[in-house]
């Protein structure tokens, strides 16, 4: 079949960077499977929909209208390129995120991105559920410290004012929503090859991807 590598971590690990980097070297397309949740989010807060109202929140997910072209969102024709990145969107996609119906209604869209010659796939549930046939898994981590520095200078960047002690305490609640909820929690695999970014480059992490792929 079409092979998989499959990047699941906690929030801020950077597998988005790492996942980009692998798919762009290997020339295998890339599904950033997050943003469909932050997407979910951003649709249920425009359609003054409630985060906990599982129904409606389903319906919603299984209706996305998106389109991803040119390094840019588009939601219904609304470029969501920067609304999907914000905190809110952040919180609100582990807020719907928690629900089976949700996880579900996204489950074929994710699988339609597995594509010749090789996809490259980053979330919580790669390896566990959307493709438990993955020809490489890796649980990619770091210190909840070192995560949050790293979102707050991404946000800084990005002329986002942002607030440490705030961004780890997300993070934090983040976490454990993902680690603790009933439907494809965040799991460490056993055989997944776990990798610690606390103190690496992002440079060495791609290496060790591409490293452990030809192996
Ligand atoms: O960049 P960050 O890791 O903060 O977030 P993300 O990967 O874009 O995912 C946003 C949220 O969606 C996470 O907090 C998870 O709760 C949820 N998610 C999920 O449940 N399953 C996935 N495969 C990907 C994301």
């Amino acid at each position: 079949g079409i092979p998989v590598i499959a990047i699941d971590g906690p929030s801020a690990s950077g597998k988005g960077t790492v996942a980009a980097r692998v798919a762009a070297a290997l020339g295998f397309h890339l599904l950033d499977s997050g943003a469909l949740y932050r997407l979910t989010a951003v649709a249920a807060i425009k359609a003054g929909v409630a985060l906990d109202d599982e129904a409606a929140l389903t319906q919603i997910a299984a209706g996305l209208d998106v389109r991803f072209a040119d390094g840019a969102t588009w939601l219904a024709g609304e470029e969501v390129s920067d609304a999907m990145r914000s905190e809110a969107a952040s919180v609100g996609a582990s807020k719907v995120a928690v629900f089976g119906g949700v996880r579900a209604a996204l489950l074929g869209r994710q699988r339609a991105f597995r594509q010749a010659p090789g996809l490259v796939g980053d979330g919580r549930d790669m390896g566990s559920v959307v493709f438990p046939d993955a020809a490489l898994k890796v649980f990619l981590t770091a210190s909840v410290e070192i995560r949050a520095e790293r979102r707050y200078k991404q946000l800084i960047e990005k002329g986002v004012s942002a607030n440490l002690e705030s961004l780890s305490q997300d993070l934090r609640e983040r976490d454990e929503r993902d680690r603790n909820r009933a439907h494809a929690p965040l799991v460490q695999l056993p055989d997944a090859l776990l990798l610690d970014t606390s103190s690496m480059s992002a440079d060495a992490a791609v290496r060790f991807v591409l490293d452990a792929w030809r192996e």
